[in-house]
């Protein structure tokens, strides 16, 4: 059965029996990982362009691996070593890119709709790996597979999102992602880090930890993300983390079989104490490693291959 989507633009619409399809699928590309040989012929002959105008390690690094893993060749984009640092534009370079016959594109951009404009300019398939404060799809399908490995399923388990939920495009994957698979999501913030309409989002918000902690299978914390905030969002770094930061203290009264995640890079100190981040409770590796079989996944289906 193939995917219903054309492009992953997003997690907002996509039904349940895509986001199902894609965690089977990078289950099974998870097991190819673990064998001595972790390299698969089934894109052999594709080309998959790596669009990056924004910084990225986890993303980046894990698409080109996924890409190499199916035997496509990946093509490497940087602004700073592009000519868009000398003025072209985003239409005009991904139709240049385009009129070298290429069959993918995954792309971040700091511009929300950056991977949508894409559609229209290429008939390639777009995987957004992240645009603005917009979406971060495979982000979130890599962190519900590795909850779906933990516990077995995803359906009714609680999970917490706390941080700074405002700037941030994995709370608004995870959040549409979450709900779609039946999940119960509370996102948790300072008020001033709360998107103005959450109702659209369809989730519960508070801006109160211990509430949004009670009874959650999943804690997961996000990045302060300093380089987007204007000022005055909160008091202090240190009132924030005192508030909405997880140490070993709040980690010990909770449920000793929830897990602990967070997408990176994290402010250790901020968000997260290092002995948290690297406690036993923690999977944020285990999501690293996710993210390659993801990222496997979503290449694999877009470019039109099937399981049996
Ligand atoms: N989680 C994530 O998107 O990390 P990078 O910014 O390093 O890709």
């Amino acid at each position: 059965m193939p995917l219903s989507i054309k492009h992953l633009l997003g997690l907002e619409g996509v039904p349940r029996e895509d986001i199902t399809l894609i965690l089977d699928t990078a289950d099974n590309f998870h097991e190819v990982l673990q064998r001595e040989i972790k390299q698969v012929p089934t894109l052999r002959g594709k080309t998959v362009v790596n669009l990056f105008f924004e910084n990225s390690t986890r993303t980046r690094m894990s698409f080109e691996l996924a890409e190499k893993r199916l035997s496509a060749q990946p093509l490497n984009f940087s602004t700073s070593t592009s000519s868009v640092a000398k003025g072209e534009s985003l239409r005009d370079t991904m139709r240049n890119i385009e009129a070298m016959k290429i069959d993918m594109v995954v792309v971040r951009h700091n511009a929300a709709g950056a991977p949508s404009f894409l559609t229209r300019c290429t008939d390639a398939a777009i995987i957004n790996a992240g645009d603005g404060l917009h979406e971060h799809p495979t982000q979130a399908l890599l962190d519900m597979m590795t909850i779906r490995r933990k516990f077995g399923r995803l359906e009714g388990l609680k999970v917490a999102i706390v941080g700074d939920i405002l700037h941030s495009r994995v709370a608004r994957s995870n959040a549409w992602g979450m709900k779609t698979m039946g999940m119960d999501v509370t996102l948790c913030g300072a008020p001033t880090l709360l998107p103005q309409h959450p109702e659209v989002l369809g989730v519960r918000v508070t801006d109160n930890m211990d509430a949004a902690l009670s009874g959650a299978n999943v804690v997961m914390l996000l990045r302060l993300q300093l380089e987007r905030q204007g000022a005055g969002l909160f008091p202090s770094i240190r009132e924030y983390r005192d508030r909405y930061g997880l140490d070993l203290d709040k980690l010990n009264k909770l449920p000793s079989d929830i897990i602990v995640m967070h997408p990176g890079p994290i402010n250790r100190g901020i968000e997260l104490a290092s002995n948290v981040a690297d406690s036993g409770r923690s999977v944020i590796l285990d999501q690293v490693t996710n993210g390659v079989a993801v990222r496997m996944a979503v290449l694999f289906l877009l470019g039109g291959g099937e399981i049996e």
